[in-house]
């Protein structure tokens, strides 16, 4: 089967494009695809570039009903060609990982010694006081839900489907996965190739009703 590589719907259809499917058809993804979609997931940006999304990329029948079994029972999970289990790891703010990141920067020729010595030390006072977040889990949340955007508009662009969920017992998914105590599951993502029942636009509010202007209730004009 030939394999148009190029993303074939531009950035803003995509976005307008993209509905949450409801119901997938039994085709599978092209995996060149698959792996194209998954690589630019990771290009999503992070806090001290530390990556924390992890993905576990479900295929197998039998898995996607294990799966569903946590999940309320929803049918995508079953239907479509491809499920991920998307997750956050606390521990990508602990050493070992931010060593990694620097070498990272080291391969791409950006990473400087005093550059690598502020890491080692003000990421772990960071992470220390947290004055950006409360708990982990919202940390984790905060990053990998950003790639699964990521993720859903990519995947809109080479005309693949996606559902992302909240509907499923952490634990129980934690559970039938081996996933670790220090790892979030942020969301589930079915991608597929949608069928009916389709799914219809529901609205989004307004940019002023969104958005304020300086501070929070203030309203918001676009400067004419
Ligand atoms: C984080 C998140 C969790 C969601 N969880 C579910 C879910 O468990 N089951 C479901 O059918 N749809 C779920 N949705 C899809 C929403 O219902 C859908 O995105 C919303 O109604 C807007 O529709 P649209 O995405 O088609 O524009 C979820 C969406 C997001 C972003």
């Amino acid at each position: 089967m030939f394999v148009e590589m190029h993303p074939y719907i531009g950035l803003i259809e995509a976005i307008k494009q993209r509905r949450a499917a409801r119901a997938f058809k039994s085709d599978r993804i092209p995996e060149v695809i698959l792996q194209e979609i998954l690589e630019l997931a990771a290009q999503a940006p992070s806090g001290f570039n530390l990556q924390p999304w992890r993905f576990i990329v479900v295929k197998s029948q039998q898995n996607k009903e294990k799966l569903q079994a946590c999940a309320f029972n929803q049918r995508q999970i079953s239907e479509a060609p491809v499920v991920l289990i998307c997750c956050g790891d606390r521990r990508a703010a602990e050493m070992a990982n931010i060593t990694s990141v620097i070498h990272l920067g080291d391969d791409q020729g950006i990473m400087t010694p005093s550059y690598a010595s502020y890491m080692r030390s003000s990421i772990p006072e960071f992470f220390r006081n947290h004055p950006s977040f409360d708990t982990m889990e919202a940390w984790t949340n905060r990053h990998t839900m950003l790639a699964v955007a990521y993720m859903m508009i990519v995947a809109k662009s080479f005309g693949v489907d996606s559902s992302p969920m909240e509907g499923f017992v952490s634990t129980q998914v934690k559970q039938a996965f081996q996933i670790p105590d220090e790892v979030d599951i942020c969301c589930l993502l079915a991608l597929g190739y949608a069928t009916e029942p389709f799914k219809s636009y529901g609205g989004r509010f307004s940019t002023n009703q969104v958005c304020f202007s300086e501070t929070y209730g203030e309203p918001f004009e676009v400067d004419g």
